[in-house]
C-alpha cells in the first residue's frame, strides 16, 4: 500500500519535528494533539524551523509554504481514519500510549502500520494492546528531527518483516538512515545514553563539578557536540526521568535508578529548555 497520508499523534518537541520532515518529504500530514495551543505552538515552531532552512538555502520560500500547507492540525483523533501510516509521539507514559494504540487500532484501516516514536517503552507491549501486532513497530527519530539522520527501527516480538521493511524504506525516503534494533528497554540509544546523562546529574548533585564544568569535560575531552546536561535539558528532564524509570523497571538493575536531583527538578517543573529552566536557564 503506498503511503501518502501520514498521521502524527503528539505535537510536542518530537511530533512537530516529525510532522516537519514528512511534510517536507511531500506527505500529507494530519497532526493531532489534545489542546489547540499545543497545535498552534507546533505550527509556529515548524514555521520558524522552515525559515532556518530557507536562510541556509536548503529550501525556498515556496517549499516552506507548500510544507506548511500539507500539515492539517486536528484535535479529534477520528480524523486520522484516512491515514496510510500513523506515528505516535505523545508523552513517554505507557498508559498514555496504550490508550492511543487501542484507539488507533479501532480508527485506522486494518492494513495501516502504526509506529511509535517512544524512546524506551516496549513495542511488544504496545502491540499487545491492538489486534494487529504484526503492524506495530518502533520508528525512533532523534532531536532535532529535521537535522538528525538516525532513525532506530525497532522490531517488537510480533512485528512482521513487511512492516519492518515498510518503515525502514519510509525512513530512507525521508533522507534518514535507519538502523535495525530489537525491542528491549531503551533500545540501543537510550540504554547507553541515558545512564550517561543520569551519571552526569549525580556528579552535579554530589558537588563533583558544576553543570558547566561537566559539559566542558565532554565537549573538550570527548569531542561531544554538547555536554550531557545541555543534552538532558534539550531532551526534556521529564522525558529523561521517564526513560530512566523504564530502564529501572525493565532491566531491574539498581544502576539504572534515576538521580534524585533529576526527580527533584522534574517535581519543581524544571523540565529543561521547553520550560525555560533546567540545568541552565533559557
Ligand atoms: N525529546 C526528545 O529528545 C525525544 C527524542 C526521541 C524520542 N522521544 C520520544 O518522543 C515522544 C514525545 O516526546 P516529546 O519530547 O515530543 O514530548 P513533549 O512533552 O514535548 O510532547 C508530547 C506531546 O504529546 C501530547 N499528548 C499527550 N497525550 C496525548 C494524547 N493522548 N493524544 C495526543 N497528544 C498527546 C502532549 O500534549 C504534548 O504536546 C516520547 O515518547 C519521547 O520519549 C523524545
Amino acid at each position: 500500500m503506498p503511503i501518502e497520508r501520514v498521521g502524527v499523534i503528539g505535537a510536542g518537541t518530537m511530533g512537530n519535528g516529525i510532522a516537519h520532515v514528512f511534510a517536507r518529504g511531500g506527505y500529507q500530514v494530519t497532526l493531532c494533539d489534545v489542546e489547540q495551543r499545543f497545535l498552534d505552538r507546533a505550527l509556529a515552531t515548524i514555521g520558524s524551523n522552515l525559515d532556518r532552512e530557507v536562510a541556509k538555502g536548503k529550501a525556498t520560500t515556496e517549499d516552506k509554504a507548500a510544507a506548511l500547507k500539507r500539515i492539517v492540525p486536528v484535535l479529534d483523533r477520528a480524523q486520522l481514519a484516512n491515514c496510510d501510516f500513523v506515528i505516535e509521539a505523545a508523552s513517554e507514559k505507557l498508559e498514555v500510549k496504550a490508550e492511543i494504540f487501542r484507539d488507533l487500532d479501532r480508527i485506522c484501516r486494518t492494513e495501516v502500520v502504526l509506529a511509535s516514536n517512544t524512546s524506551s517503552i516496549s513495542i511488544t507491549k504496545l502491540a499487545s494492546t491492538t489486534k494487529r501486532p504484526g503492524k506495530i513497530v518502533g520508528m525512533h527519530f532523534f532531536n532535532p528531527v529535521p537535522v538528525m539522520r538516525l532513525v532506530e527501527v525497532i522490531r517488537g516480538l510480533a512485528t512482521a518483516q513487511e512492516t519492518f521493511e515498510a518503515v525502514r524504506d519510509l525512513a530512507v525516503k525521508l533522507d534518514k538512515t535507519p538502523v535495525e534494533v530489537n525491542d528491549a528497554p531503551g533500545f540501543v540509544s537510550n540504554r547507553v545514553l541515558m545512564p550517561l546523562l543520569n551519571e552526569a546529574m549525580y556528579a552535579v548533585m554530589e558537588g563533583v563539578a558544576t553543570a558547566g564544568a561537566v559539559d566542558e569535560v565532554f565537549k573538550l575531552g570527548m569531542a561531544h557536540p554538547m555536554g550531557p546536561l545541555t543534552l538532558a535539558d534539550f531532551i526534556g528532564l521529564d522525558v529523561c526521568l521517564d526513560i530512566m524509570r523504564v530502564l529501572q523497571d525493565g532491566l531491574g538493575d539498581p544502576k539504572y535508578r534515576p538521580c534524585p536531583l533529576l526527580i527533584k527538578m522534574v517535581d519543581a517543573g524544571w523540565l529543561g529548555k521547553k520550560s525555560g529552566r533546567g540545568f541552565y536557564k533559557y
